[in-house]
């Protein structure tokens, strides 16, 4: 197989979101893991066969304990586990219709007593004293230019300037965890791991691959991989 270079990779980011991105400028709907999920305008849409289906039943939540979602999206991990039986989840975006969307989510699927909805630049806007058992990142695979402009909300979901906002959940995960807790990472074969697992050390940490699925998404045969980070 031919190795695949940056512009390979961003031109697969492209094609996902012309191919995933959203087409309704309405309030509207989805379904995915036999549930219905609420979706506000420019929003992404975890589709079926996106890592969202196979990441939000495989990872191992902290029943009873705090758990952590950044990158929330619609809130289908976060309000999962809630209902897995976590005694208390906050679910973070730095997107606002995403922040919305996890919010109606939230309420229709009746966990708003457990589930806490901020708008949060991974870690930057929480308070510094709140630790978790369990931190977890569905991450954005596309490096993106460092120069790259956001013109809607749903391309956060795909792209990561430089793999900055990655860098900066991979240094400072193990910071947000009570004692014994496990601070957890996606990633999938359309991204360039060689280059993340460079940056995990640079940070300080490793990336230990928990479980991995290969599934058909957008013409692409994609593995999805978790990885439990360690320092
Ligand atoms: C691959 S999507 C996953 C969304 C959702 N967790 C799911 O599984 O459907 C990545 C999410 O991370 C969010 N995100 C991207 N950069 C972020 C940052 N710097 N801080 C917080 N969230 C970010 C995106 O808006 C997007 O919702």
């Amino acid at each position: 197989m031919t190795r695949q270079t940056f512009d390979d990779r961003y031109r697969i980011g492209q094609k996902l979101v012309a191919e995933l991105g959203p087409a309704d400028t309405a309030n509207t709907t989805f379904e995915l893991l036999g549930k219905e999920w609420d979706l506000v305008p420019g929003a992404y849409a975890p589709a079926p066969g996106t890592g969202t289906e196979y990441y939000t039943t495989a990872i191992p939540y902290p029943v009873g304990g705090r758990f952590l979602e950044v990158g929330c999206g619609a809130g289908v991990t976060a309000v999962w586990a809630a209902q897995q039986g976590c005694a208390h989840v906050t679910a973070t975006d730095i997107t606002e219709t995403a922040v919305q969307s996890t919010v109606l989510n939230v309420k229709r699927h009746g966990v708003e007593d457990r589930v806490r909805v901020l708008r949060s630049d991974v870690f930057a806007d929480l308070d510094p004293a709140e630790k978790f058992d369990t931190v977890f990142w569905n991450c954005s695979v596309i490096e993106a230019p460092q120069d790259f402009e956001f013109t809607q909300d749903f391309e956060w979901a795909i792209f990561d300037r430089g793999y900055t906002a990655l860098s900066r959940y991979l240094a400072e995960a193990h910071d947000r965890l009570l004692p014994g807790g496990r601070a957890l990472v996606t990633f999938n074969s359309l991204g360039d791991l060689d280059r993340v697992m460079r940056l995990a050390l640079e940070a300080g940490v490793t990336l230990t691959r928990l479980s991995s699925s290969t599934r058909r998404l957008a013409g692409e045969d994609v593995t999805y991989n978790v990885f439990e980070i360690t320092r």
